[in-house]
């Protein structure tokens, strides 16, 4: 991996970087994964999701995604980018293996440390490591955080320190009044507690104040950093998306326009060049 000089924000906002520990138990679909051939190696340079010419189309006809190659490294925190009705949310869903149920069309491969995961179920992804946090819908309203918390956790687990510790105080209040930037917290804690390898992270900044989405962006690359999940999280502004990723594949029209790291991308650029925004 080339080194590169980061933003001091961004190194004021990390701390120590724990690599993922491969052999923990995946269940027995997946012992495969164990035996990773680069374990002892620089594992936070070996690719951890090869994505290889993903296209998506739906039953109408509608094309999600033309042609998409992609790779996230253990670790790593990449951002997706693209205006509204991209293709973002499909390429997600198509890793994640969500559109089999919509009965779309998925071509080119996926492949999770070394192994193809290319059509397979939500269930073996997520077994596998792979969690998504959709764009909607992502907590239950009737539930208190802490039924969130208890139904997430391995059992005993619910009383565990909140990632977010804003959650922390919020235990006893129901997800449907808490604010945007909270549920959201609610719903990366979540995920986190069932031990992703790999967070795909949906439009978290979606409709939430400025300063909700910055407090949310630092706390979800720190906590990333400290654990070693590698992130994909899919976002329509730039300034956002270069201040939490590593690297950067800018998505229009189905297709990558751009790729670079963030520390060499100018975010008024990206916006003009292929959002559409003057920013
Ligand atoms: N379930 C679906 N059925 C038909 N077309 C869809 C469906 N989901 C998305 N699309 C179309 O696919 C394209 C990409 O959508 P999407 O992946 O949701 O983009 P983004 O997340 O970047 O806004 C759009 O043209 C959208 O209308
Ligand atoms: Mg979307």
């Amino acid at each position: 991996m080339t080194e590169k000089t980061e933003k001091t924000e961004k190194q004021d906002m990390e701390r120590t970087v724990v690599t993922p520990d491969a052999s923990r138990d995946r269940g027995p679909d997946d012992t495969a994964d164990s035996a990773a051939p680069n374990d002892g190696a620089d594992s936070r340079s070996r690719p951890l999701l090869e994505v290889e010419h993903l296209q998506v189309v739906y039953p109408n006809g509608a094309r999600g995604v033309q042609d998409v190659s992609l790779t996230v490294r253990e670790a790593e925190i990449v951002a997706v980018l693209g205006r509204n009705g991209a293709g973002k949310t499909s390429i997600l869903r198509g890793i994640a293996g969500f559109l089999r149920s919509e009965h779309a069309a998925v071509a080119g491969r996926v492949a999770l440390s070394g192994h193809d995961i290319s059509g397979a179920t939500p269930m073996r992804t997520f077994r596998r490591g792979v969690m998504l946090v959709p764009e909607r819908d992502k907590v239950f309203s009737a539930l208190t955080v802490a039924d969130h918390l208890r139904l997430a956790a391995r059992p005993g687990g619910g009383k565990d320190p909140c990632a977010f510790p804003a959650l922390d105080r919020l235990r006893q209040s129901k997800a449907g009044l808490l604010s945007g930037g909270e549920r959201q917290m609610l719903a990366l804690e979540v995920a986190w507690r069932n031990d992703p390898r790999l967070l795909l992270v949906d439009e978290a900044s979606l409709g939430l104040a400025p300063i909700a989405v910055k407090s949310l962006m630092e706390q979800l690359r720190v906590i990333a950093r400290e654990r070693g999940t590698a992130l994909i999280a899919v976002e329509q502004d730039a300034s956002v998306a270069l201040r939490l990723a590593d690297r950067v594949y800018v998505i229009d029209r189905g297709e990558t326009v751009w790729e670079g790291l963030s520390s060499q991308a100018s975010a008024a650029e990206l916006a003009r060049q292929y959002l559409g925004t003057a920013r």
